[in-house]
């Protein structure tokens, strides 16, 4: 039993500990949209350029997404997940056109973006981005648990934050990983 328990705790602790490894990155990008000079609607070669760029870059609290354009013949709105699907473009949360629009990333969630251009969101010039937790209160130049710690309960949404007025001794993440690691394996072996 104990065995058991040792055993299928230790892969959540590596993935904790990825986790960590991960998000010890905590600078601020701006990110230029698609990598592209110009936001507008995807060539015939890469149609789905900004579902696969949104794909292979991870956003955070604190990044910026800078969209560029000619103004004149362009724009960019930011639309709630309904909109985004059925390309309306009458009831935009935000809307930017004066060419060089920076959206700052301020909260988790999904955000989506599209052209204020009519026809354009059909063309497939929108964006869908995932922003995962990380606290904004916890946000600062400073690497280390305090951010781990604070934005991995999230995931799984049941242990307890830490105070976060006095940071934490530099073991924490290791007792935070071993009590996942722990109540996850109860949790599986209570299923299993
Ligand atoms: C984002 O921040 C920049 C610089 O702080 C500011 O110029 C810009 O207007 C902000 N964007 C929005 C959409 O508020
Ligand atoms: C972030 O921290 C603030 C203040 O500590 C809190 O009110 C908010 O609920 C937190 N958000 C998340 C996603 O943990």
């Amino acid at each position: 039993m104990a065995a058991n328990l040792g055993s299928t705790r230790y892969p959540f602790l590596l993935a904790y500990l990825f986790l960590v490894l991960l998000q010890t990155r905590v600078l601020c990008y701006q990110y230029k949209v698609g990598d592209l000079d110009a936001w507008g609607i995807p060539t015939s070669a890469k149609p789905q350029i900004y579902t696969q760029w949104s794909k292979y870059h991870t956003f955070k609290i604190g990044d910026s997404l800078l969209f560029l354009y000619p103004p004149s013949q362009d724009s960019v709105i930011q639309v709630g997940e309904e909109s985004y699907n059925s390309c309306n473009l009458k009831d935009p949360i935000l809307y930017m056109n004066n060419g060089n629009s920076l959206f700052n990333i301020t909260a988790h969630g999904e955000f989506y973006f599209t052209s204020g251009q009519q026809g354009n969101c059909d063309k497939k010039q929108k964006l869908h981005i995932s922003v995962f937790s990380g606290n904004g209160s916890a946000y600062s130049p400073s690497y280390g648990p305090t951010e781990s710690a604070s934005s991995y309960p999230t995931v799984f949404g049941t242990i307890p934050q830490p105070p976060s007025s006095s940071p934490p001794p530099l073991s924490y993440p290791v007792f935070m990983a071993a009590l996942t690691g722990f109540s996850v394996s109860v949790l599986v072996g209570g299923i299993m």
